[in-house]
């Protein structure tokens, strides 16, 4: 690439990333185009929270490599202090980029030293790093871009050059200004659900963020498996992530005294909880974006049943009577997101209900595969076990 037409990709990149509103996909597009950009075999994403740098995001090519065909590198979560004794911590801390040619060969003077955690664990082997502050706009630390071993045209671990890293400086403050907005909408979001369902100070959104998660997964294999162009799928996990997390925003309509209720629901207050369906689509109705379309969508289908037994009731077109949609009738979003609902539900505990083991929770979901869900989706379900067990992981209670 000449420099002009890594300037013109820069520009686009910029654009592109703004379109992305989710957090999560938006790593994963900011980390895929740093390391095409420079070249690097792997890279990970650290974000500043609560005064910590959290491990947030890694891709790795050598490592997934080696997986299955269709299988997803899966990394454990952990975080570290902001100070000078990591090399992520040192560039947060100084708001300078680092670049080291060899991490096992660091200047025994210098403050920080590279953890060797993940290179032993792995069987993975660090060598060049180039970890980028990624800065706001009033300059605040959101969390530190680090690419890891630049390859060259014959394969080579090469050390990042000068010219790399002031390109990936540009890089880093255009990926820096979307993730600042999509973190403010992840926030945004959380709120509202804060509001709506939990109305709890200790509670944190995991569930949703949960819920979201698994949708996306469940989402891209059914659409990877129906051919669906990747250009589309990219921008639908987008939507689904963002409507997934809402689907119980409707709850916001419903007292106390029936959603923290601990014990059964008589059948009346029950009548009143299956409301929160259509009270959470009403929410999004007259707005015109994806966004809003999804999210009204998902609200009012996630507690359809693939039997037709579930709520709320629609008027047939055919026989002018009101009943529930049945299969395909309802939209992928609802089914999807109802079996994810479902799941989490099960294995969290509740103020009604203790969680379930993971065993009893499966064997629930495939008993229920064409009765209460898309049998399709819970085989994809079954099948991606060790990612959804990941995302558990990733976002605790
Ligand atoms: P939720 O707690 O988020 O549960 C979502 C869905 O997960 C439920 O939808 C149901 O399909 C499934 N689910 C949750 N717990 C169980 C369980 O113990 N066994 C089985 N087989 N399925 C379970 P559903 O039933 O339409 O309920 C919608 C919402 O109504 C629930 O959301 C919850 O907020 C509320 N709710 C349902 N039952 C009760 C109850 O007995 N007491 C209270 N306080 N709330 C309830
Ligand atoms: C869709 O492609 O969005 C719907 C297809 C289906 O419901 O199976
Ligand atoms: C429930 O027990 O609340 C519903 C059971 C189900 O639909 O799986
Ligand atoms: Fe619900
Ligand atoms: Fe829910």
């Amino acid at each position: 690439m000449t420099p002009e037409e890594k300037i013109a990709m820069l520009e686009k990149l910029g654009t592109d990333f703004n379109r992305v509103k989710d957090m999560d996909l938006l790593m994963e597009r900011i980390l895929r185009s740093a390391r095409a950009f420079a070249g690097a075999d792997a890279g990970s994403i650290y974000l500043l929270d609560n005064h910590r740098l959290h491990f947030s995001y890694t891709q790795n090519s050598t490592l997934e490599s080696k997986l299955q065909p269709d299988a997803k590198l899966i990394y454990d979560c952990f975080s570290l202090p902001v100070d000078r004794t990591s090399i992520a911590g040192y560039s947060a801390c100084t708001k300078e980029t680092i670049n080291i040619p060899d991490a096992y060969a660091i200047d025994p003077e210098a403050p920080y030293r590279f953890e060797q955690g993940f290179d032993v664990s792995s069987g993975y082997r660090t060598k060049s790093i180039l970890a980028l502050p990624l800065l706001a706009a009033e300059q605040q630390v959101l969390g530190v871009l680090q690419l890891i071993n630049a390859v060259d045209r014959e394969g080579r671990t090469i050390p990042f050059s000068p010219e790399i890293q002031r390109q990936m400086e540009m890089f880093a403050g255009l990926a820096a200004a979307a993730l600042e907005r999509a973190v403010m909408t992840r926030s945004i979001i959380l709120r509202m659900v804060k509001m709506s369902e939990l109305r709890d100070p200790r509670e944190t959104g995991a569930h949703v963020n949960r819920v979201a998660a698994y949708a996306v997964e469940l989402y891209e294999r059914w659409a990877i498996k129906h051919g669906l162009p990747e250009s589309r799928i990219e921008e639908e996990k987008d939507v689904l992530r963002i409507a997934a997390m809402l689907h119980d925003v409707g709850k916001v309509a419903i007292s106390d005294l029936i959603l923290k209720k601990p014990g059964r629901l008589t059948p009346e207050e029950f009548d009143v909880m299956k409301t929160h369906a259509e009270q959470g689509a009403d929410i999004f109705i007259g707005h015109m974006t994806a966004y809003d379309r999804a999210a009204q969508e998902v609200a009012i289908n996630h507690h359809q049943k693939w039997d037709g037994t579930g709520y709320p009731s629609f008027v047939d077109d055919q026989t002018s009577e009101a009943r529930p949609r049945r299969g395909t009738e309802i939209p992928l979003f609802g089914r999807i997101v109802g079996l994810a609902d479902v799941y989490d539900a099960l294995v969290s505990r509740r103020v009604y209900k203790e969680a379930w083991s993971e065993d009893d929770a499966l064997k629930v979901i495939r008993e229920e595969s064409g009765k209460h869900f898309d049998p399709e989706l819970v085989d994809i379900f079954l099948s991606i076990r060790d990612i959804l067990a990941a995302i558990r992981k990733r976002y605790p209670e």
